[in-house]
């Protein structure tokens, strides 16, 4: 009995040295902070009650013009929230090499998948980002345009259907899902070079293990949590994140893809041809497993990671990118009116009304229409770093210590009425090029920036911008019984995500 008491004090009292020990840390470093709680740190209420952006929008108001930082706690890791435009400048620019690494998870040993290019870290990154980097020229991206033009006709046909069926339903049409079977069918076929036919049928498998990878967890939440807070520990623990069948499948598409064309000499300018000419000669050379040696080449597993990547960063951002343009552009009727008149326009232009890459780069007021888009609805609601090495913050006398989690609240710099007066207004003449000319470059950070920024971003561009062209053509947006106003967004997923999916009344013109 007594040593049970003994030993319940001695338990206690180390708790709550560890607990003063790791949430005294700002206060040593004389750094602004919000006073955290045991455990969840500054994260209460996180996916219950509020989104991560809303955490932010506390400490952004909190320390906004006060402080360029300030303190607070995912959890246990001690992270840092920038408010002050030019010290992001430094961060994501200037002082880049300090700030190399997302300290997000990734253990391509044990786990694959996770050894693509978002999650890669220090020389590893860097080679593979170099590696990468001419797969994405404005070049290829025309190229693999005229792909992305034949899935936007699918598209057109699987709207033409669901508008007939919705007929009996006041015309309500649940337009997110038909966007993300647009873009799943785009990245499958340029990533995959898989029709994948989700278009056609929705329960396809494609579809359906995309839905996965967001929905579906190889560990309960506490566990996930653990994993994304101590993602170096994790890894020394050989810890995985992706259920095998998820990393079975994305390996067999790709393995099976890259064999197909190898026997049959086919090419087809897409993604996958591009990781072929990348690949290693000698798949033992290029060293499997422990540690990555790219000088060499790729091997099948890094194919399928840096695949995998494009589809998961390909095909949620740009469907959430449309559907949230497209309830906008129903909810504003005028401005609709104007996009629908400018592609009219420009495709009487070209050759049988076709839309091609140099077309759309004449789209410039649906351009506008697209970046207060995202302005407004920024997928990624925030950007993450973190430190290196130690680093003194210029101006200041505060030091960061290496490993510190740096996050930029990109939502909330987007959201700040002095930045963008009436900031729940949509519109598109923000982003004339006058006024964005007088901004701070950082207030606009919908794909991040610096050397790191969305590699994709050119391609996430025209693929949305297809997509809207060919739907705005032929049908008319509007309100309908269920259109949520104002729009409900979910607290759960990390990205920019709405709770039930977005209603408009549909129409054919
Ligand atoms: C509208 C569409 C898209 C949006 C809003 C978007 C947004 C972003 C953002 C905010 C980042 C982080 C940048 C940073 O930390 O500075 C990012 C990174 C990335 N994105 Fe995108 N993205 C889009 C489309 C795409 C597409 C289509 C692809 C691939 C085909 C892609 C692949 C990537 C990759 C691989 C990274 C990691 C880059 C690195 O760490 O070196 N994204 N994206
Ligand atoms: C530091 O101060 C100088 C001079 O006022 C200014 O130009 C610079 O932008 C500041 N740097 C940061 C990161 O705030």
């Amino acid at each position: 009995m007594l040593l049970t008491f003994i030993l319940l004090g001695v338990v206690l009292a180390l708790a709550s040295i560890f607990y003063l020990n790791v949430y005294s840390y700002w206060a040593r470093k004389g750094i602004p902070y919000e006073t955290p709680l045991p455990l969840v740190g500054n994260m209460k209420g996180i996916g219950s009650k509020y989104h991560f952006r809303d955490i932010n929008q506390r400490i952004y108001d909190q320390f906004k013009g006060k402080t360029p930082l300030a303190g607070m706690f995912t959890f246990l890791q001690r992270t840092v929230v920038i408010m002050d435009l030019d010290l992001i400048k430094q961060v994501l620019i200037k002082d880049f090499n300090y700030f190399q690494d997302r300290g997000a998870f990734n253990n391509p040993r044990d786990d694959p998948l996770t050894g693509h290019l978002f999650s890669l870290e220090g020389e590893e990154w860097r080679a593979m980002r170099q590696k990468l980097t001419p797969v994405f020229t404005s070049g290829k991206i025309k190229q693999m345009s005229e792909i992305v033009v034949k899935v936007g006709d699918l598209l057109v046909d699987s709207m033409d259907k669901t508008v007939k069926t919705a007929k009996v339903d006041h015309g309500d049409v649940e337009i997110k899902d038909i966007c993300a079977r647009f873009t799943t069918d785009v990245i499958g076929s340029c990533a995959f070079g898989l029709e994948c036919n989700s278009l056609q049928d929705p329960n396809a498998e494609f579809r359906a293990k995309g839905r996965m990878i967001f929905e579906r967890r190889r560990h309960p939440k506490l566990i996930q949590a653990f994993l994304f807070t101590n993602a170096k520990l994790a890894k020394k623990l050989r810890m995985k994140i992706f259920p095998d069948d998820v990393t079975e499948f994305f390996m067999s598409a790709v393995r099976n893809t890259v064999d197909y064309r190898l026997k049959n000499n086919i090419k087809r300018n897409d993604f996958i041809d591009q990781l072929i000419e990348l690949r290693a000669e000698n798949e033992e050379a290029a060293g499997k497993g422990n540690g990555i040696d790219l000088s060499k080449g790729l091997t099948l597993e890094q194919m399928a990671a840096q695949a995998f990547v494009f589809f998961v960063a390909g095909f949620e951002t740009s469907s959430s990118t449309m559907s949230f343009c497209l309830y906008e552009l129903a909810l504003n009727q005028d401005i609709q009116k104007r996009v629908r008149e400018e592609i009219e326009k420009v495709l009487s232009n070209t050759e049988g009304g076709e839309i091609t890459y140099d077309a759309l780069a004449e789209m410039t007021y649906l351009d506008q229409v697209l970046a207060e888009t995202l302005r407004k609805y920024p997928i990624l609601p925030l950007l993450t770093r973190e430190t290196n090495r130690e680093y003194k913050v210029p101006n200041t006398s505060f030091i960061l210590d290496k490993d510190t989690r740096v996050s930029i609240p990109v939502h909330n710099i987007h959201h700040d009425p002095e930045i963008y007066p009436q900031p729940e207004k949509f519109d598109p003449s923000r982003f004339e090029p006058e006024a964005v000319n007088i901004r701070h470059p950082m207030a606009y950070l919908p794909f991040g920036d610096g050397p790191r920024n969305c590699i994709g971003l050119r391609f996430g561009k025209i693929q949305s911008k297809i997509g809207l062209a060919v739907l705005l053509r032929r049908f008319k947006f509007g309100v309908s019984k269920r259109t949520e106003i104002p729009l409900i967004l979910g607290l759960r997923s990390f990205t920019l995500a709405t709770e039930n999916g977005i209603h408009l009344k549909v129409e054919s013109i």
